[in-house]
């Protein structure tokens, strides 16, 4: 499958091994992990020089922390002497070990002999190096180092030496999001659990709208949620895509849209209030609510759908700005192109707005194909200094910790890792319209993978 066969829209299947075989798990761990760009943590996290936490994925483990020029380093976790951790990282425990962190570092002592490193991964204390005759250089006893860079607010790491940029990696989904500002965003919750399925399928549950109607049956009342989806090289993007022309205009991608039904201003209302109430407050913002509880008062009866969508979008700026809340300016081409939410390769999602983002981020967890760390977190953009204080917090996968949509969502992964291992079941019939992005995710995987899972053309069938 070539990206322009992905454009044209073309019928695909995937085999189900990326999801369910122990060896191709085993294979991640030296074709993909150590070769991607992935996103650690936000920058904020490591406000100060001496800052530094542990990021973890498959068999890696890497230490990241802020220098006192205030740039970022990153090292791999193990120390050269004989291979002990440099910082013990127990394997994640729900409600104990997420990752490990820390201020006011100035060097790291490895706890097995005492060999110290300094926050440029120089060996400063070696105990007795003249017994190895004097033969030690730095080159053998510094810290291996991994290349670090940001975007959007975010801290990414590759332990690829010869990958391209960062800026290059993003591509056209890192131009189109930067109009976003994340950077400018925060923290306004963070939740993880392990959870029973593959990686994929938990990333995938949250890759296309094209289940809502099948899983958030009570968000069909105020909405429709027919879906595009495109590939963007590496990454894809859904979108909200319209049957109905009149309420086709470049906001109705993303969502704030206006709802359906013959009083756009009540529907517009309950559309955005239940998808915040029940996505647990996020995916969008009090403020936005707040102003679309408005619309019927502020706007005759006979609104049309774009009229709401303008006076609500403008009400709800103006709403921020007093408090000290600036909206970036997206050109209306850029919100349109924008859609939805993004699938980032290869494991981060991020459903954007002005003002808000809600993101996931999944790793595999240990070596079980068959389990995975899943996190979820919201950002927004808060006046300055009223960001609230978060940390990782363990959540069990239940509607009281996530919200009720979510826990739909939690409600099918673990049962469609059950159902893929039926020998009843003939392959993935992703629809090429609105689950693009997932047959995305295959190609791209398999460019990395040596082949192994690729999607190919459904032109014939049955299969053999
Ligand atoms: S393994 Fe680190 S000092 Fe020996
Ligand atoms: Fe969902």
């Amino acid at each position: 499958m070539t990206a322009a066969d992905m454009d044209a829209e073309v019928l695909a299947t995937y085999p189900t091994e990326a999801f369910l075989s122990k060896d191709y798990l085993a294979a991640e761990k030296t074709l993909l992990w150590p070769k991607v760009w992935q996103m650690v943590e936000r920058e904020s996290d490591l406000p100060n020089p001496g800052d530094w936490l542990t990021y973890d994925v498959a068999d890696e483990s890497v230490i990241v922390l802020r220098k006192d020029d205030g740039s970022l380093k990153a090292f791999h976790n193990v120390c050269p002497h004989r291979g002990r951790q440099l910082v013990s990282v127990p394997d994640m425990l729900p409600g104990k070990v997420h990752d490990v962190r820390g201020s006011n570092r100035r060097n790291f002592i490895c706890g097995f002999h005492g060999w110290t490193f300094d926050l440029e991964g120089q060996n400063t204390y070696i105990l007795d190096p003249q017994d190895w005759q004097n033969k030690l250089t730095a080159e053998m006893t510094c810290l291996s180092e991994v290349q670090v860079d940001t975007w959007g607010g975010y801290i990414y790491i590759t332990m690829d030496p010869d990958a391209v940029p960062l800026a290059e990696w993003m591509g056209r989904a890192g131009e189109i999001l930067s109009h976003f500002q994340l950077e400018k965003m925060h923290y306004k919750w963070r939740q993880w659990a392990i959870y029973d399925c593959n990686w994929k399928t938990a990333i995938e549950a949250f890759l296309e709208p094209y289940h809502v109607a099948g899983t958030h049956t009570q968000l069909l009342a105020y909405g429709d949620y027919y879906a595009l989806s495109r590939q963007y090289g590496l990454h894809s993007v859904s979108s909200y895509d319209t049957r109905d022309a009149k309420f086709e205009m470049s906001e109705s991608a993303g969502t704030t849209r206006a709802g359906k039904g013959d009083d756009p201003r009540v529907s517009t209302y309950e559309l955005i209030r239940e998808n915040y109430e029940t996505v647990n407050y996020s995916a969008s913002t009090e403020t936005l609510v707040n102003a679309a509880a408005r619309l019927q008062i502020e706007l005759p009866e006979d609104a049309t759908p774009q009229e709401c969508i303008a006076h609500w979008l403008k009400s709800a700026k103006a709403a921020d700005a007093a408090r000290g809340v600036i909206w970036p300016e997206v050109p209306p081409e850029i919100k349109k192109e924008g859609g939805l939410a993004w699938g980032l390769f290869p494991n981060q999602n991020i459903l954007h707005g002005e003002t808000f983002a809600l993101c996931y981020r999944v790793r595999p967890y240990k070596d079980d194909p068959d389990k995975c760390v899943f996190e979820s977190y919201a950002l927004e953009r808060f006046p300055e200094g009223e960001a609230p204080q978060t940390e990782w917090t363990y959540a069990d996968p239940i509607g009281e910790n996530w919200g009720s949509v979510l826990a739909q969502d939690f409600s099918n992964m673990q049962f469609v890792q059950k159902g893929m291992k039926s020998s009843g079941f003939r392959g993935p019939l992703p629809n090429p319209h609105q689950e693009q992005k997932v047959i995305n995710l295959h190609r791209n995987l398999a460019n990395f993978m040596g082949g192994r899972g690729a999607p190919t053309k459904l032109d014939v069938w049955p299969r053999n």
